[in-house]
């Protein structure tokens, strides 16, 4: 078995990589996907001090700004936060180059929000990657979330379990972890991690989801 270090590793090269043609490629602009992101945003209403993880081009952080007081957007990707900022200009957002599995804020956040990452958080990394999220937030605080519903897994190429092949427009070839999270079970995977998790499919075949500690947790 490969070490998981070394795939996770390449997905960062591969986003790397695409971050200059990210916005072309992704939220299936021809379906007008990206329209949907304000309204997503409005109905999770990510107030008070804010985090993202993962915040890419920052397709997300423009409207996560509307909500929040404060706003911290973390990515490794510098290509990605370049871009980011730049969609960003004029916007109060403080930007964060850090890998996510090691991030270690300097204060505790109301919300932690993450688009179309939980999808790339290998099995193995998940209880990991939410021991990050809970010491982010403050006692009551909201890990907010949304992905893409199993039904989106026929537009990839897997060539091994939790891994898929992506090529980008030079012709470069990645493996990606790609893991498709079917709502109840999510939730149920939570509750085992000592949260209370909502997870609901909502258009374009995504899932948002709302996750607190429990108190006993
Ligand atoms: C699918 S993109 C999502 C970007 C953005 N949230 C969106 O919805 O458009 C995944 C992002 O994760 C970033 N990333 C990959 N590995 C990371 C890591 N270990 N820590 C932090 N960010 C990482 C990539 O640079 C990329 O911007």
């Amino acid at each position: 078995v490969e070490r998981r270090p070394d795939l996770l590793a390449e997905q960062l090269r591969y986003y790397r990589a695409r971050a200059a043609e990210y916005d072309r490629t992704s939220f299936g602009v021809h379906t007008g996907e990206r329209r949907a992101v304000p309204g997503v945003v409005d109905r999770l209403a990510p107030r008070g001090d804010v985090a993202e993880l993962a915040c890419g081009t920052g397709v997300w952080t423009v409207e996560l700004a509307r909500h929040a007081t404060t706003l911290t957007a973390v990515d490794a990707a510098p290509e990605m936060l370049r871009l980011a900022r730049r969609r960003a200009a004029g916007l109060d957002v403080r930007f964060v180059l850090a890998d996510v599995y090691r991030w270690a804020p300097r204060r505790p956040f109301d919300v932690v929000f993450f688009a179309f990452w939980l999808s790339h958080v290998p099995t193995v990394q998940f209880a990991a990657f939410w021991a990050v999220v809970a010491r982010a937030l403050r006692p009551g605080g909201r890990a907010l979330f949304v992905d893409e519903l199993p039904s989106r897994a026929a537009h990839e190429t897997f060539i091994d379990h939790e891994i898929v092949r992506r090529t980008l427009r030079g012709g470069s070839v990645h493996r990606v972890v790609k893991v498709f999270h079917e709502p109840s079970r999510l939730a149920g995977s939570l509750a085992d991690l000592g949260w209370h998790a909502t997870v609901t499919p909502i258009q374009h075949d995504w899932f948002v989801g709302s996750a607190v500690r429990r108190a006993d947790s």
